[in-house]
């Protein structure tokens, strides 16, 4: 029934690790991030620019820059890494850490950043510790020092549904914050449901709303949905069939967030790309490899592997 390409950024190696209670070894951290990019991945994100006393587990994400920032063979040709920049000092560090030695120009690594915002003021507050107006004020200088530095910005909204100090999200509130982040510059903005709480039925009714209601192009959308009532390939359905055509998943589901309790995973990446192949969509990523992937780094952080997928075709 469906047809065409879809764009999928991969954020295992930053919603899925930044949430893990153990240590990951800045090599493994690497190691995953080449073999996500060998499996046709182009998009990737690999770490954030954020305070170490909130994500202890990003700390290491300058060193990850390091390896990664140089072109291929490092970074093959045609994938982007990005890296969440809340403040003008992740912006900073970022764009020290990408031309540092390097000799050539923070444009020439075709990076991209992202900054990230909230529907609901409780979510702001404990996640990025100001206000949702204090936060777009924050980014409007990030992101404008980041385009005139050749830095794409990518912007998300987190609490699309349902916030767990809020109570529910109000699509009005979501449709604000994503017209204030293309205000000030995101090419495009994800639809974060951080907890994973939507349905057909909620999400549904935010999706239509934002493109048909308040005009937003679904070109600018993309769909970041968490898996943790199990309703995350169905939504992507949703958003698919409402014309978004980029997709936010973590290989083996990895995932949460610090600061949201109890959420899990994003929806892996492999269930996603065995929907979206299934129903006539091409995704460019390799089948066989990013399953490997995903139980391989399962096993290397001695967790379940949460893509039913993945644990079906390792089974056969
Ligand atoms: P703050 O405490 O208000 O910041 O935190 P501040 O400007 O007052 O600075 C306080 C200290 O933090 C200072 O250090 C700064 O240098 C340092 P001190 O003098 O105390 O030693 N600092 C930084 N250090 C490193 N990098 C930085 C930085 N900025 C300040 N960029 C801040 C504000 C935004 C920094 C903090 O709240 C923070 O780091 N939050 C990050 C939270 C986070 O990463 N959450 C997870 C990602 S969002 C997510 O997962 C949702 C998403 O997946 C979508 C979805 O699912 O919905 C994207
Ligand atoms: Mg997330």
């Amino acid at each position: 029934k469906h047809s065409g390409v879809v764009k999928i950024v991969e954020v295992g190696a930053r919603d899925g690790l930044q949430n893990e209670t153990g240590v990951v070894p800045t090599t493994t951290k690497i190691e995953l991030l080449e073999k996500l990019s060998s499996a046709g991945l182009t998009h990737i994100e690999a770490g954030s620019f954020v305070s170490p006393k909130w994500v202890p587990q990003m700390a290491d994400t300058p060193e990850i820059m390091k390896h990664l920032r140089t072109k291929p063979p490092f970074a093959p040709a045609g994938v982007t890494y990005s890296y969440l920049t809340p403040n003008m000092k992740g912006l900073k560090d970022f764009i020290s850490h990408s031309t540092l030695n390097t000799g050539v120009s923070v444009s020439e690594h075709a990076s991209e950043i992202a900054i990230f915002g909230s529907a609901s003021e409780g979510f702001s507050q404990k996640n990025i510790n100001c206000s949702i107006a204090e936060s777009l004020e924050r980014f409007r200088p990030v992101a404008q020092l980041a385009l005139e530095n050749g830095i794409k910005v990518r912007g998300y909204v987190s609490m699309i549904i349902e916030c767990p100090y809020d109570g529910p999200t109000s699509p009005m509130k979501v449709a604000d914050v994503v017209e204030g982040l293309l205000d000030i510059g995101c090419y495009e903005v994800s639809l974060g449901d951080t907890n994973g709480v939507g349905t057909p039925g909620t999400i549904g009714t935010l999706v239509n709303y934002l493109i048909k209601d308040r005009g937003i192009p679904a070109e600018k959308l993309a769909a970041h949905f968490h898996d943790t009532y199990g309703q995350a390939i169905v939504n992507c359905l949703v958003a698919l069939e409402a014309g978004i055509r980029t997709f936010d998943s973590s290989v083996a589901g990895l995932g949460g967030c610090p600061y949201s309790k109890g959420a899990t995973g994003n929806v892996a990446t492999e269930d996603l790309v065995y929907f979206l192949e299934g129903t006539g969509v091409k995704t460019n990523v390799d089948m066989t490899q990013i399953v490997e992937i995903g139980d391989w780094i399962s096993k290397k952080l001695g967790r379940k592997n949460e893509s039913k997928v993945g644990t079906a075709l390792m089974a056969r």
